[in-house]
């Protein structure tokens, strides 16, 4: 389980928004690892997927073509995690591991949403409020 409440906060609403419904897909794919078919875990790691490329592109559409310093740093740390949960769904697709994929989730996942929080959406978040006024 990941507290929706203990992820770090930004400053820009829509974005924290934005990481409270990836913490209930997360939530839920844990759910399905416990007790749902192989199918159900199946179709929860597509939706986290689906739901990580809308969250990158909306983080990235705002933060493109206006000189944002770390938009290349930033962008990178989405493609990485986007690939290594890509990774994590075939193999689950290949071995049904349950296991495998919780420990993804615990290990790698749910630690790099809060470093990625932490370290890059603060500071983008910043910019974007600074832009707005
Ligand atoms: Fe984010
Ligand atoms: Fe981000």
């Amino acid at each position: 389980m990941l507290q929706k409440s203990s992820l770090p906060k930004v400053a820009y609403e829509d974005m924290n928004e934005m990481h409270y419904e990836e913490a209930d897909l997360i939530n839920h794919l844990f759910k399905e690892i416990e007790s749902g078919s192989d199918k159900n875990v199946t179709t929860a790691v597509e939706e986290l997927l689906e739901h990580m490329q809308k969250h990158f592109e909306f983080e990235e559409g705002m933060l493109k073509n206006r000189g944002f310093a770390m938009f290349d740093i930033h962008r990178n740390d989405h493609a990485r995690i986007l690939n290594e949960t890509r990774m994590a769904y075939m193999n689950w697709r290949n071995f049904r591991d349950r296991e495998a994929l919780k420990e993804f989730l615990e290990d790698e996942f749910i630690e790099w949403l809060n470093l990625h929080i932490q370290a890059m959406d603060s500071v983008a978040a910043e910019f974007l409020k600074k832009c707005s006024k």
